[in-house]
């Protein structure tokens, strides 16, 4: 099984986690990414089954909008059933690293808005320490200077994603060389930088559930 087979499984897993428990009324928020675009087409599948979709990014908007699923504004919905979405890294504790896509200021509010955030990766995600991954922070343009300065002050080896512009109008610096053994406490302090919109830590909003494929199968974390 290759990478991309392994994603599909685990999107496929997702499906079948969250199909019994859907209904007519059922509002399901949509990560982004690899892993998630094969979420996004088994979910074109069996869209009689809920109600509409909030999406966090407007390439999956417009992938779920390509399979006749209604993307609804997060303002105009009230209860979000599920988020499901990939990650970057995955901890014991299910918390994870994202934002690899660019698209984690508008995840994290998707899945704080859900009653349950179901993370769906490969193997290669799984690690005891977040932070191999070069962690995803979004800064506004002209804090970009301020903002890489006080994460040198971590500890961090921040690098700017020249050429990319969020979803938001905003940057992106990658920080190289954390070890992240505190993951709760580290995404606040990022947050707490001044012109920082939101970091790729999920540990305030870790995954309720982790589908892993591997070549054995899907297994539950
Ligand atoms: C996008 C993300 C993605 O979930 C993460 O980068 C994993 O992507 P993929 O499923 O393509 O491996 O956080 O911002």
């Amino acid at each position: 099984m290759n990478e991309d087979e392994l994603k599909r499984s685990a999107a496929q897993a997702a499906i079948d986690y969250i199909k019994p428990r859907l209904d007519s009324k059922s509002i399901i928020g949509v990560g982004t990414g690899s892993t998630t675009n094969h979420f996004i087409d088994a979910l074109a599948d069996i869209r009689h089954l809920f109600d509409a979709t909030v999406s966090s990014s407007d390439a999956s908007s417009e992938r779920l909008r390509g399979h006749g699923i209604q993307v609804l504004d997060l303002n105009a919905v009230g209860e979000v059933t599920f988020y499901v979405d990939g990650a970057d890294e995955v901890d014991p504790q299910r918390a994870l690293i994202k934002g690899g896509g660019g698209a984690l200021t508008r995840e994290k509010i998707v899945a704080a808005s859900a009653d349950e955030f179901v993370c769906i990766v490969d193997e290669s995600k799984l690690v005891n320490i977040l932070g191999q991954f070069p962690l995803p922070v979004e800064v506004i343009p002209m804090a970009r200077g301020l903002a890489a300065r006080a994460l040198l002050a971590l500890g961090g080896a921040p690098e700017w994603r020249e050429g990319i512009i969020t979803d938001n109008g905003n940057i992106l610096l990658d920080v190289h060389e954390l070890s992240i053994t505190q993951p709760a406490e580290l995404e606040m302090t990022i947050n707490n930088i001044v012109g920082v919109v939101a970091n790729g830590i999920f540990a305030a909003q870790a995954a309720d559930v982790v589908f892993v494929a591997a070549p054995a199968g899907v297994r539950r974390l």
